[in-house]
């Protein structure tokens, strides 16, 4: 026999010389293991840097809750063809707001963009027939999520457009920061659908003012945001401000309005994102001297995004009474000539030209007026 490891062999005409037979073996083999594992190796760096510019995986931290996280925003950004099934998540406020603002650049082309209504809310929302009417027709291009006290249990119909769309909840305060949480919070978990181009807060006592197409071209037409952002030499409006916010927030950077907002993708992901301004608002703008929700979306977006605001509100509120708090209509009041005459009485500015269609929501609406603007609707609302 050959010896394998013999370096001199004879061998007869047409004979395979067995060392190169072996050499061939010995040469191809670590190659294509080489092949196998620099391909292996580029697929998991691919999988990696993919990952990680969805935002949810941050370098250097591999601890286990982070791991669920990771998966838990992965899995929502994942299936950005269609609306995460669930809204329940574990997430905490850091580690959702860090995944829903890691969303903005994975936008389908193919996408029906949506109008996100985010109720901010207590307990039950007692006009929800009247917006059931005015959403039917339209699910492709609305989505409704619900922020109210943590313990509130609604009972809406599984057929109801309400029914499943309440977010994880906090207790949220009027006038403190707690409350500007509730809005981010409602903000980011509308961000998770990559469908939702537009975001509405409204509140429990809110009602629509025109039909779905009318609302929703308004919106989506707009080159602006609409935000109400006012600066006025008042104890109510600079007397609020806190020199301790300087230089990151000076004087004449401070603003007001309500919070009652439309706000488009980009500028919901810089409110969602925002950890400049907002620990300053949280330490400076404290309940009894200042109010965080009417200050710090207004000052902070004027700040960032100036160009983007229309500095008003969709939202017709009526302030004229006096007091803390905005007038309450009821059956007696809403009448067809008030919605005429009062509400689209007023003009201002839409992309550059003056218009009388200045307000598309209303507040605030007495549960007890409901079975009235129902049987109104389409000559009050036109739906
Ligand atoms: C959320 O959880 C992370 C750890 O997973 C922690 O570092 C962070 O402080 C938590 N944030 C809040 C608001 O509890
Ligand atoms: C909505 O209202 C507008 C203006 O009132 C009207 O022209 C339009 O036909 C209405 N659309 C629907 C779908 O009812
Ligand atoms: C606030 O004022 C200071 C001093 O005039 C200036 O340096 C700073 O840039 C200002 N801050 C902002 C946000 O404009
Ligand atoms: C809104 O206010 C900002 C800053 O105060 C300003 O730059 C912007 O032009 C205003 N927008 C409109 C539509 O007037
Ligand atoms: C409104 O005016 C601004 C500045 O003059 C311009 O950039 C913008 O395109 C105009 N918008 C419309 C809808 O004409």
């Amino acid at each position: 026999m050959q010896s394998r490891v013999g370096s001199v062999s004879i061998l007869e005409e047409g004979q395979i010389p067995p060392r190169i037979i072996i050499h061939q073996r010995n040469n191809h083999l670590p190659l294509r293991l080489l092949l196998l594992f620099l391909l292996l190796g580029v697929g998991l760096v691919f999988l990696y840097v993919s990952m990680y510019t969805y935002g949810c995986i941050r370098i250097h931290d591999f601890s286990s809750s982070r791991i669920q996280t990771h998966q838990a925003c992965v899995q929502r950004l994942a299936s950005w063809t269609r609306p995460p099934l669930t809204l329940v998540h574990e997430m905490n406020d850091t580690e959702l707001f860090s995944c829903a603002s890691s969303s903005l650049n994975k936008l389908p082309s193919n996408r029906t963009p949506k109008i996100a209504f985010m109720f901010l809310t207590r307990g039950p929302l007692p006009l929800s027939p009247l917006w059931d009417k005015f959403f039917q027709g339209n699910d492709r291009l609305y989505s409704i999520y619900i922020h109210s006290s943590p313990t509130y249990d609604p009972d809406f119909d599984p057929s109801s457009p309400f029914y499943g769309r309440q977010i994880p909840s906090q207790v949220a305060e009027w006038g403190r920061m707690s409350m500007c949480d509730a809005e981010r919070r409602l903000l980011a978990n509308a961000l998770l659908d990559v469908s939702n181009e537009w975001f509405v807060l409204v509140s429990e006592a809110c009602i629509p003012l025109k039909n779905f197409s009318t609302i929703y071209t308004h919106i989506s037409q707009s080159q602006l945001s609409f935000l109400g952002a006012f600066d006025e030499d008042s104890p109510n409006a600079r007397g609020r401000y806190n020199w301790g916010m300087e230089p990151e927030v000076n004087l004449s950077d401070w603003r007001k309005g309500s919070q009652w907002f439309e706000l488009s993708r980009k500028l919901a992901v810089e409110v969602v994102r925002d950890a400049f301004y907002y620990p300053k608002f949280k330490y400076f703008c404290r309940a009894d001297s200042c109010y965080s929700d009417e200050h710090y979306l207004p000052t902070m977006l004027t700040l960032l995004s100036p160009r983007l605001l229309a500095n008003r509100t969709l939202t017709w509120v009526d302030w004229s009474r006096g007091g803390p708090h905005p007038a309450l209509y009821d059956v007696g009041e809403l009448t067809e000539n008030f919605f005429k005459d009062v509400v689209d009485g007023e003009s201002c500015m839409y992309n550059n030209h003056t218009t009388n269609l200045c307000f598309m929501f209303l507040r605030k609406i007495a549960p007890s007026a409901l079975d009235h603007l129902l049987s109104h609707s389409l000559e009050f609302f036109g739906f």
